[in-house]
């Protein structure tokens, strides 16, 4: 066996049911380690899974996120392992992203940019870029803005972290930012010695949701369909959680072209995406953005009359044909109910999985409250819920999710000694 190095630009070829995208990869980088299992949420007296047994469900996890370790896993190295890939072909030195504080997207970015020698660059939206700033410059050595979660492992490895706060991020719009740090970095008077050469900034866009990134998850599709071909499972729903677009785009586009080219494949499942942020809307707009970002062709999807395609055949209502978007952001983004976070100890006190309170969580949660209020569209059926990841997030709620813990896991002093 020879050892692979994470640098090897592998030529792609793309799984034949995507042959409706005109714009494929030239390459792929081998980040993660796939495929992910496809587990069983076995109900041992369930609480909050309580209407899956009432309904007889049974709910299967595509587990996103165990594609990496901790400091890369989750459903963004799928993504990476194309975007660095031309990254790395395009011979740039360094590479910026944008999210949140909290961004697993940043984090992913990070650790895969230092696994094949790029310097990263992340651009932090937070509401305490101003006190960081201020705390700062009265103290050198002061570092307020702390090592919470996604954060350690950014800091872990040594990426610089840029803070804008939401009001800027509102106003002038992620390209924006980055745009402007990216002509900063390059410029020849950023400090970059003499006798270094000038820096060359690859651009990620914020959850690595453009035409490229979404590769990662029509390859994602391409071994769910092996995974159920093997095993011969029909599935009637896909669930999962939708941020920035790409994870979305990715599963609908391709779950419709697989099943639409394997006729011996029972009929698609109907595929949900729960919108943590914004509204479904924003959504099928990225969508439709993203699929034409690949040069989608939809055509062969419509009959043909007198050499005109029937029906209408926009793109974007060929995504509103094959997606259902909920809405899901509940108080906001990345802002928890206590019934989420509650949802999410119990979830995992009965499953054993962890879920994460801005993504995987809400989504769910999210969902049970679907199959409640719609019990027959859901009756005997098999959900597919994917997992993508996200569980670093929980360790900004401590505080919010302290009580909860308490009552479901005790500590206690061990009495070595027998005394009692
Ligand atoms: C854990 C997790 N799940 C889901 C998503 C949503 O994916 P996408 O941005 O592709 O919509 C993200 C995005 O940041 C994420 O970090």
């Amino acid at each position: 066996m020879t050892i692979q190095s994470p640098k090897t630009l592998l030529p792609y070829i793309a799984p034949t049911f995507a042959r409706h995208f005109k714009n494929v990869p030239k390459y792929r980088l081998k980040l993660a380690n796939l495929p992910t299992p496809l587990q069983e949420v076995v109900l041992n007296g369930s609480s909050v899974l309580q209407p899956l047994r009432d309904l007889d469900i049974q709910l299967i996890i595509k587990r996103d996120d165990m594609t990496a370790g901790t400091e890369l896993g989750g459903n963004k190295v799928r993504k990476l392992e194309f975007l660095l890939a031309d990254a790395l072909d395009g011979g740039y030195d360094s590479v910026i992203t944008i999210g949140g504080e909290q961004s697993n997207h940043c984090r992913a970015t990070a650790t895969a940019c230092r696994m094949i020698g790029l310097e990263p660059h992340l651009i932090l939206r937070t509401g305490r870029a101003n006190e960081v700033e201020a705390n700062k410059s009265q103290d050198e050595n002061d570092d307020s803005f702390g090592y919470v979660g996604n954060i350690l492992f950014d800091r872990m490895v040594g990426s610089t972290i840029h803070t804008c706060t939401p009001g800027e991020y509102g106003r002038l719009g992620s390209p924006a930012l980055v745009q402007s740090l990216c002509d900063d970095l390059e410029s020849p008077s950023c400090d970059v010695g003499e006798e270094e050469k000038q820096k060359k900034v690859y651009q990620i866009p914020v959850g690595g949701s453009n035409g490229l990134g979404t590769w990662g998850y029509i390859e994602a599709v391409d071994e769910f369909m092996h995974q159920l071909d093997s095993c011969d499972e029909k599935i009637d729903h896909v669930v999962f959680a939708s941020g920035s677009g790409g994870t979305a785009a990715g599963i609908s586009l391709g779950l419709t072209m697989a099943y639409h080219q394997n006729e011996n494949m029972p009929g698609l499942p109907k595929i949900h995406a729960v919108g943590v942020c914004d509204n479904p809307d924003y959504f099928y707009d990225t969508i439709t953005t993203i699929a034409k970002d690949m040069d989608i062709d939809i055509s062969s999807f419509y009959e043909f009359s007198e050499g005109k395609i029937k029906s209408d055949t926009s793109i974007e209502n060929f995504v509103r044909d094959h997606l259902i978007v909920h809405q899901g952001k509940g108080r906001g983004y990345a802002s928890s109910t206590a019934e989420e976070l509650d949802f999410i100890i119990q979830f995992a006190v009965e499953t054993g999985i962890c879920l994460d309170p801005v993504y995987s969580g809400k989504a769910l949660y999210q969902f049970m409250k679907e199959i409640e209020e719609n019990p027959d569209s859901y009756r005997n059926k098999r959900i597919v819920f994917w997992h993508t990841g996200g569980s670093l997030g929980n360790f900004e709620k401590i505080d919010a999710l302290r009580a909860k813990l308490q009552s479901v896991s005790t500590v206690k002093r061990m009495d070595v000694y027998g005394r009692k």
